[in-house]
């Protein structure tokens, strides 16, 4: 345990200045080639007991309007709706680069993510802070997934 932090801690080091989400010059980071531990294999859904989330057309306004509530009180002091980072990476275009199925993991299972989903272990090199567990229940994170969708100007 010692051992691998120590090790994150380093490779942080050299990837000081790569910022932390939208900053980086795409040309050099293709989906796959960046994962931490050589034939670690990212699973698009990440960790956790999400498998399969079935999003609804056109987007739900009561859940939109939750999430509102809940990024406001519990996420929006790290995070921007932009694709500014602020502690973490900025929300515009999440639901893009991420599948809803990792999104909700994320989420609702932040620390196994952190510790074993190589993309989620690429976000905390670049931002050098782990995203405290925030604690939502199913019903909360799924309002926040809907929020970021309506943040993308999903219908
Ligand atoms: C204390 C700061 C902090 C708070 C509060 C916080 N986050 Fe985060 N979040 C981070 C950091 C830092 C990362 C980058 C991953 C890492 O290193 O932990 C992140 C990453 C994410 C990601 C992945 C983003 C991407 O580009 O793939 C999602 C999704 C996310 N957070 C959702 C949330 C939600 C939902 C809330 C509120 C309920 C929240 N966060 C609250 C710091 C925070």
């Amino acid at each position: 345990m010692k051992g691998k932090s120590i090790i994150i801690l380093a490779l942080t080091g050299t990837v000081l200045f790569a910022g932390c989400g939208s900053s980086q010059p795409s040309a050099e980071s293709p989906t796959n080639a960046r994962l931490n531990e050589p034939g670690a294999t990212a699973d698009p859904k990440g960790k956790g007991k999400y498998t399969d989330v079935v999003l609804t057309h056109p987007l739900n306004d009561s859940m939109v309007h939750d999430g509102s509530n809940t990024f406001n009180v519990k996420c929006a002091p790290c995070h921007k709706l932009t694709e500014e980072k602020l502690v973490g990476p900025g929300w515009k275009g999440v639901t893009d680069r991420r599948t809803p199925e990792w999104i909700m993991n994320f989420v609702t299972n932040t620390d196994e993510m952190i510790d074993k989903d190589p993309a989620a272990q690429e976000l905390l090199d670049k931002c050098m802070v782990r995203m405290p567990n925030q604690h939502l229940n199913d019903e909360a994170a799924r309002s926040v997934l809907e929020f970021m969708r309506s943040n993308d100007g999903k219908k």
